[in-house]
């Protein structure tokens, strides 16, 4: 009985988080992500990725941080590895140019929200620009193994 009811009760709060993700302001710590091994960006945004051009060991960690970053704040609704389960769209199919970073852009600032229901988080308001560039890299760099 009592091990019924645990794993209900895990199951639900896997419901709630999966559902509400982030959106909850306080009830979800937001995954920490150490930025402080990659190149600097600042508070202003860029309108392209700043990372892509990036060779040796600033592009080994920018790929390592973006992949943990990734799985531990992406990949619960745009799937492990980068590759979608169908819940939300395949972020390796984001073109590596102006228009497929615009449109990231666009929505880790805005999220998705519809009718008053959070979709997806506003991910600025957990991650830095380097964290979600980083993200961004990493997702690059999988695609282009396809
Ligand atoms: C709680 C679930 C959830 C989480 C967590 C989440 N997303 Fe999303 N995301 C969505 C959904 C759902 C959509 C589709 C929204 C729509 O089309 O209205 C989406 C759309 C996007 C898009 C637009 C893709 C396209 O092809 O149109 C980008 C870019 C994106 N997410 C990036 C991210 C990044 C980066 C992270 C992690 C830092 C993240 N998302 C975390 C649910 C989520």
């Amino acid at each position: 009985m009592i091990r019924h009811i645990l794993s209900r009760s895990i199951f639900i709060a896997a419901i709630t988080t999966c559902s509400f993700g982030l959106a909850a302001h306080g009830s979800v710590t937001p995954q920490g992500v150490d930025t402080s091994t990659l190149p600097e960006l600042g508070e202003e945004w860029s309108d392209t990725n700043p990372y892509r051009d990036a060779e040796g060991h600033d592009r080994e960690e920018i790929l390592r941080v973006g992949s943990s970053a990734y799985n531990q704040n992406c990949a619960r609704c745009h799937g492990l590895g980068g590759v979608s389960g169908g819940i939300a769209p395949d972020l390796r199919m984001l073109a590596p140019d102006y228009d497929g970073d615009e449109w990231y852009v666009y929505r880790v600032q805005n999220g998705a929200v519809r009718n008053g229901a959070v979709y997806m988080p506003k991910m600025t308001e957990h991650l830095n620009q380097e964290a979600l560039w980083a993200i961004r890299s990493w997702l690059e760099s999988v695609s282009d193994t396809q």
